[in-house]
């Protein structure tokens, strides 16, 4: 079975590019179907997820070519409003193309999608919000049929501020026949890369970035260029390996801004960390814990960063608290950190770790995507051999890793 093969125990030196972030690509590749058009995508990860999408573009008729990070889509003899199962079944992040293909065709027929075992992740909103722009939905023994040849203006009030409901709200209010708001929007980075590609088609979008967007429905659009924005949870996972393993990393393209409670923690965990030209980071690897970490929506501290953050305060001394508020299963990485030699006490929706002397090597196996970078993480400390199995996870959200690593003198590598 493949998995990655860890000498860990050595600081880590240098420089890495952070690659395009894989929740902004997702829905901007969704979004090019809303145009039969053509459109040129710089800075695009070569992951796991993006291939499963353009996948799903092809399957439904578009026409997508790869030249290094640049992807090139051309959706004008899209006409499939169909996804397959297999497909949807590989990432949550396929249901993103249920508002552009009910924009584009007036209906659109997908399955329940999979994606990484969180709990219970219901798509209700989505659901709730194409009815509510005026599109019949049915849920039967798993399939969800839209229709909607006509979707009208309205007022969408979300419960909670989901991330893919928001965007797939916006990508059907920008074909609508009238204005849509949008209120309790969620207003992670991601949503504002993906209406500032809405806007370079001609969508017209205001409030990005607040909790409530006003959407001019039915504005022309046109084919369009954009770089994806770089991936914060990759550079957290960068920035959390550097703190644990101690040395100087820089992270070229990160931006500081969209992760300031992630640099906040690790600065109070005894990391240095300089916010020009990308980011800085040093750390003698003696770490200390930190106040209570509380996910929450941005600009809070993001869910996808807690099980890194926590791999790399295993053995910072004293304990820390984490609590988990945005997915009811996020500690599925608890138990594996564990046969390194972790001390984490699990109680509902919290963790506390007490920080250990050392960690031991371990053979894990990978559950989730962010799991796997925490177990990454978690091997970097150990002197002796660890193997990660379960890459498939990994290999979703994160562009060659063990590239990157090594790049950073990292003993890392492939094997079956
Ligand atoms: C996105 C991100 C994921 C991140 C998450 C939270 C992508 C491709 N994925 O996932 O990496 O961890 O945001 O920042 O961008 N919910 C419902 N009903 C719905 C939709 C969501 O109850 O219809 C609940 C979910 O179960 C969860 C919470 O809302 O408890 C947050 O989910 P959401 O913000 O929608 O996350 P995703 O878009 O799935």
């Amino acid at each position: 079975m493949e998995a990655l093969v860890i000498n860990g125990g050595m600081p880590l030196h240098g420089s890495v590019p952070i690659s395009g972030a894989k929740n902004a690509v997702l829905p901007i590749l969704a979004a090019t179907v809303l145009h039969g058009g053509k459109y040129v995508l710089c800075n695009c990860p070569d992951i796991a997820d993006v291939r499963t999408a353009v996948e799903i573009l092809q399957t439904l008729g578009a026409q997508v070519t790869r030249v290094g990070d640049v992807l090139s889509v051309d959706t004008r003899d899209l006409c499939g409003y169909m996804i397959p199962g297999r497909l949807m079944l590989q990432m949550r992040a396929s249901v993103l193309f249920l508002g552009p293909l009910l924009a584009r065709h007036g209906r659109a027929v997908l399955t329940l999608p999979g994606g990484c075992p969180l709990g219970h992740r219901p798509i209700d909103l989505h659901l709730q919000t194409m009815s509510q722009l005026g599109a019949a939905v049915t849920l039967v023994e798993e399939q969800i049929r839209c229709h909607g040849p006509v979707l009208h203006g309205g007022t969408v009030c979300f419960p909670f501020p989901s991330v893919g409901a928001t965007e797939n709200a916006i990508m059907a209010a920008v074909a609508c026949h009238g204005s849509v708001t949008i209120h309790n929007a969620a207003k992670e980075p991601e949503i504002c890369d993906l209406a500032a590609f809405l806007q370079a088609m001609g969508a017209e979008i205001k409030g990005v970035g607040t909790h409530t967007l006003y959407i001019t429905g039915g504005m022309p659009l046109h084919d369009a260029d954009y770089t994806i924005m770089p991936d914060r949870i990759e550079t957290a996972t960068y920035l959390c390996a550097a703190a644990a393993c101690g040395g100087e990393v820089t992270l070229q393209g990160a931006h500081s801004d969209h992760l300031i409670p992630v640099i906040q923690t690790l600065r109070q965990a005894g990391c240095t960390i300089e916010e020009q030209d990308g980011i800085t980071i040093r750390s003698d690897a003696v770490l200390t814990s930190v106040e209570e970490i509380e996910t929450a929506p941005y600009p809070g501290f993001p869910t996808d960063a807690q099980a890194p953050v926590m791999a790399a305060l295993l053995r910072a001394r004293g304990k820390t608290r984490f609590s988990e508020t945005v997915f009811e299963q996020r500690f599925a990485h608890v138990p594996q950190l564990r046969r390194f030699g972790a001390d984490i006490r699990l109680s509902g929706a919290a963790a506390v770790v007490s920080g250990v002397e050392t960690l031991v090597p371990a053979r894990t196996e990978a559950c989730d995507l962010r799991a796997a970078a925490a177990l990454v993480i978690a091997a970097l400390q150990t002197q002796g051999e660890s193997r990660i199995f379960g890459l498939k996870h990994l290999d979703r959200g994160y562009d060659n890793p063990e590239r990157k690593l090594s790049s950073l003198g990292a003993s890392i590598r492939r094997a079956q």
